[in-house]
């Protein structure tokens, strides 16, 4: 099986899953943290090197402060109670989105699994948390502005590659396939520049409901889209990227 290397992942429909059996929200998330865990799991029997999950973008700060307390308090529930075994399993764990609004018990927590775990390799679990593609975006032009008014960059010599590096995935291959459940089929200012050229599978089932099958079903959507391209050229070689 043509196994994606990267795969990321928008977690979507944790609400309607519970407002359908009638029960609270906060319970739609407790649930997908679950689907979390056998995510990760499965991703790792399935050979997947990278996945990203879109823990809490910049505009889930919009949600009812309630709301916005139980998925910060679920983030740190699986970091503490999940840590130790990610660890023993070799996966390491990575951050990606805006820090400074962060309060310092997360910041804190988020930092401990990173350092943790840097040096494990066996799946390499980021999740993006506080995270929207433009303002990562925003954040590396920024970085590379400043070092060109420092004089340590060449205006001229600015190309996809110092974009790609600035961004908070900079060492991390782009999505080979970006999964999004729910029915929904939006980016959602996900990773805007690194899925160009990801495969994007839309799956009807709400997050809590991802199981393992459903996770293989989504693998087997990619292989035969990319086996179709055979032995031909890449799409994206095609393209002249
Ligand atoms: C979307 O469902 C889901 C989220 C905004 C958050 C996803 C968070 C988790 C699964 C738990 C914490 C994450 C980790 C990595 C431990 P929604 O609330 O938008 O659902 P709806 O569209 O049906 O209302």
């Amino acid at each position: 099986m043509n196994v994606p290397q990267h795969v990321a992942i928008i977690m979507d429909g944790n609400g309607r899953w519970a407002e359908r059996r009638g029960q609270t929200r906060t319970s739609g998330h407790r649930k997908g943290v679950e689907a979390v865990r056998e995510a990760v799991r499965s991703a790792g029997e399935f050979g997947v090197k990278y996945l990203t999950l879109f823990a809490f973008s910049s505009e889930n700060w919009h949600r009812p402060q309630a709301e916005v307390n139980d998925l910060m308090g679920l983030l740190k529930f699986f970091i503490r109670r999940d840590l130790a075994e990610l660890h023993r399993e070799k996966v390491r764990v990575r951050v990606i989105g805006e820090r400074m609004s962060l309060k310092p018990d997360i910041l804190a927590l988020l930092t401990e699994a990173e350092e943790l775990t840097k040096e494990n390799s066996a799946l390499e679990l980021i999740i993006a948390f506080n995270y929207g593609g433009r303002d990562d975006i925003v954040r590396a032009t920024r970085l590379i502005a400043t070092r060109a008014a420092n004089g340590d960059l060449d205006p001229a010599s600015i190309c996809e590659k110092t974009l790609s590096a600035a961004l908070d995935t900079g060492d991390i291959p782009d999505p080979d396939l970006l999964i999004r459940t729910s029915g929904e089929q939006r980016i959602s200012n996900f990773l805007l520049w690194q899925a160009a050229y990801a495969e994007l599978v839309f799956l009807p089932c709400l997050w809590p409901d991802f199981d393992r099958s459903a996770f293989e079903g989504a693998l087997q959507v990619y292989q035969n889209r990319t086996r179709r391209f055979g032995n031909i050229a890449e799409p994206d070689l095609a393209l002249g990227s």
